[in-house]
């Protein structure tokens, strides 16, 4: 278990969550910002380069579990990316369409910006959003993240522009 919020425990992806990546990752309404849907063989790396994150970093995107039925609903977690010529920690979070509109991203998304802070002692967390996707700029603002710069990334061929969340350690 890596932290636990409200309603919500986070833990490491296993062999034992492909079903529900696969729910999330091949659904083409969810992947809009990744410019569509995952085949089996992306759904596939996906989960190693996690493993990869957890064994490297010690932090990756975690299964978010629903405390009260013990299902997997979604992913969120920290990654270490490359914004604005920064190496960075950003908060990333991705969620089962059955699942969304409840509070449940942010929920999960602030338990991880807390992490940061906490655990592994980050000065400034990220999140880089695409300039499409409102519902995740929602999220960002709802943690207290503000916009700190443009950029463009380049993605599955695309150029696509990104706008570069961020909140700053609280004062002590
Ligand atoms: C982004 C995502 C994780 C949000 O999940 P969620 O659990 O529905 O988010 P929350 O319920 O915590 O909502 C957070 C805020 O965003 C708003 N919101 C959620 N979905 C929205 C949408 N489609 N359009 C506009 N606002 C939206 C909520 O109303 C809420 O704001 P409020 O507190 O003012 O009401 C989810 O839409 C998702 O998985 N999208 C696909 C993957 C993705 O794009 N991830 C982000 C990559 S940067």
């Amino acid at each position: 278990m890596i932290l636990r919020t409200r309603r919500l425990d986070l833990r490491e992806l296993t062999d034992d969550d492909l079903p529900a990546l696969r729910a999330i990752l091949q659904d083409g309404d969810t992947m809009t910002a990744y410019e569509g849907a995952f085949d089996e063989q992306m759904v596939r790396s996906w989960l190693s380069r996690m493993r990869e994150r957890y064994r490297d970093d010690g932090f990756g995107l975690w299964a978010v579990v629903l405390r009260e039925s013990g299902q997997m609903i979604g992913q969120c977690g920290l990654t270490r990316q490359h914004i604005l010529d920064e190496d960075v920690i950003e908060v990333g979070y991705l969620f089962d369409r059955a699942h969304w509109r409840r509070g449940y991203a942010t929920e999960a998304a602030a338990g991880c910006r807390d992490h940061a802070f906490t655990a592994l002692g980050a000065d400034r967390v990220w999140a880089q959003v695409r300039d499409t996707n409102i519902a995740s700029m929602n999220v960002a603002i709802r943690l207290g993240m503000t916009v700190r710069g443009r950029f463009i990334k380049h993605y599955r061929g695309v150029d696509m522009p990104h706008l570069a969340f961020a909140i700053d350690r609280p004062a002590e």
